[in-house]
């Protein structure tokens, strides 16, 4: 097992795996992870889909485009969920607001959610399996997904986790410097932020221009800003009220 240490500071997403199947022993170890993830109130609004039949993920795959799906041997799907309290809660005739009407309530589930997801992808790394989140899940097609999954009312996917066998060790991506991220006692003024962000924009470029495997010529913010334009066509919130999530205004 890799030490903390280096589990945190060398992790990476990986998109290509071996066909090798991960171990039961392993599965439980993740499961275990997930499992004793912290979430609000300890009132757990999660669960997660453990798919490894082929079928399945070809399916998924297809909905979304994401190769990992198909060619990973467990894709976890971590969804927020308030069905479970609501069952239990009406058979023993608890008075149950609808916190799925609030966005709060949708914040408290999806940061449980994701929270937990990342208890796996930690779990994962530090055996020395490769792991790769997929927003994909959420936003290609989810009516889709809670149709074929069978995920009923006040159950939302949040994002999946693809894990297998790595197949690659691609180059780790460069992330923004700690002062535009972790800001010492208030949030940092424009000016230094800029020029943090302007130097980390060169970087990203040249990193992309210079990495193995695939090069490109994106900088960090125009590419990212073409995923948010991109994002302005999903329909998440129209999905989500299909589920039952009904944020107030
Ligand atoms: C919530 C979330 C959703 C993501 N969705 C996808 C996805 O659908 N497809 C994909 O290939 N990578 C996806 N990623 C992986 C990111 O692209 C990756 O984390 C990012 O480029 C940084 O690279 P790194 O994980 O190697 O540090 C996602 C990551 C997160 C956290």
């Amino acid at each position: 097992m890799k030490d903390v240490k280096s589990t945190l500071l060398e992790r990476r997403s990986i998109r290509r795996y071996e066909r090798e199947a991960i171990t039961d022993e392993q599965m439980d170890f993740i499961c275990e992870a997930i499992r004793n993830t912290p979430t609000s109130y300890n009132g757990q609004q999660y669960s997660v889909i453990d798919i490894s039949d082929q079928s399945m993920k070809l399916k998924l795959e297809e909905l979304t485009g994401q190769k990992q799906i198909k060619t990973c041997s467990h894709f976890m799907l971590f969804c927020v969920d308030y069905h479970k309290i609501d069952i239990l809660g009406e058979r023993k005739a608890l008075k149950n607001p609808q916190f799925t009407h609030t966005m709060d309530g949708i914040v408290v589930g999806v940061v449980d959610a994701s929270l937990a997801m990342m208890s796996a992808i930690v779990a994962a790394d530090s055996i020395g399996l490769g792991s790769c989140p997929i927003g994909f899940i959420r936003t290609k097609d989810p009516e889709a997904v809670c149709s074929i999954l069978g995920l009923p009312q006040g159950v939302f996917p949040v994002c999946g986790l693809a894990i297998g066998v790595p197949r690659e060790m691609p180059d780790m991506h460069p992330k923004q410097p700690l002062n535009a991220l972790i800001m010492k006692g208030r949030y940092a003024n424009d000016t230094e932020l800029l020029s943090e962000l302007e130097a980390y924009d060169a970087r990203v470029a040249q990193y992309n221009a210079t990495r193995s495997g695939s090069t490109s010529d994106n900088d960090w913010a125009d590419h990212i800003l073409s995923y948010y334009r991109e994002g302005m066509s999903y329909h998440t919130l129209v999905a989500m009220a299909r589920q039952g999530f009904v944020p107030e205004r």
